[in-house]
């Protein structure tokens, strides 16, 4: 199992509650026994998740949508420098994919992805994200899941800080909710577990380790769709065993 030093490079913010959201697939696969399998990253940025596949032995392809503006190989600098850190640069392919045009047919075992639906979906285009779903659907080989942790609208009082403070809110994300899930997954079979309250407004990095533990307390006292990370088991066939 990753330890927390590891965890700071595959998640790098609000460590405690995102690393709960991933470790959450745990519960539903085995992550020692990915040998070999198939995995594509989308909207892999720096590649977190690419780098905790590749570790436990999955072939990875990590991949984000790049602007013809930007040069890959500078894109990736970064991503490829942390997956040479921990020797698994090997076993990591790069590509240039959008998520709504994955135009791949029964390709890989698991797609994973953190923090890009809202991207996506940017002021409000939900068909982008209906696409990217169902390139998803298509893409993974049959008995294949989609592995992710998203951002959720969260509480009203969530949604007031974001208009004030965030970026990615000003640029127009799409915050999706559980109903908005649920629509986007209909063809798969689905587990939620959901993460967070207060650790994401803060910025002090040992503040915000601070408030992450604390929001493992408080979020027993909120009901799920009031936090404010969504991790997602998604089959694409009904699972054997649950
Ligand atoms: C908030 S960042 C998250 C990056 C990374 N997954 C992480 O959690 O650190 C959003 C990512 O979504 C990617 N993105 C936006 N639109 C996309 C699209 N159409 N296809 C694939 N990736 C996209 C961006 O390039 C960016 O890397």
């Amino acid at each position: 199992m990753a330890n927390n030093r590891l965890f700071d490079d595959i998640v790098q913010w609000d460590i405690a509650n995102w690393k709960r959201a991933i470790e959450f697939w745990n519960e539903s696969i085995d992550i020692n026994d990915i040998q070999g399998k198939k995995i594509l990253e989308l909207g892999a940025n720096k590649g977190g998740l690419s780098l905790y596949f590749a570790l436990n032995g999955g072939e990875v392809v990590c991949s984000d949508y790049i602007p013809e503006t930007i040069d890959e190989e500078e894109y990736w600098k970064e991503a490829k420098k942390l997956h040479k850190k921990y020797g698994v640069d090997k076993r990591i392919t790069y590509r240039n994919i959008d998520a709504c045009k994955i135009n791949q047919k029964e390709m890989f075992d698991i797609i994973t992805f953190k923090s890009v639906c809202g991207a996506v979906g940017r002021n409000g285009n939900i068909s982008n994200q209906k696409e990217m779903f169902a390139g998803i659907y298509q893409a993974l080989k049959s008995g294949g899941c989609l592995l992710f942790c998203d951002n959720l609208s969260g509480t009203k009082l969530h949604r007031m800080m974001r208009s004030k403070f965030s970026k990615a809110y000003k640029n127009g994300w799409e915050y999706l909710n559980y109903n908005k899930f649920d629509s986007l997954l209909d063809e798969f079979f689905i587990q939620y577990k959901s993460f967070g309250l207060f650790a994401c407004f803060i910025k002090n990095k040992y503040l915000n380790k601070f408030f992450g533990k604390i929001d493992k307390f408080l979020e027993h006292l909120t009901v799920p769709e009031k936090r404010y990370i969504v991790s997602c088991i998604a089959y694409k066939d009904k699972p054997k065993f649950r």
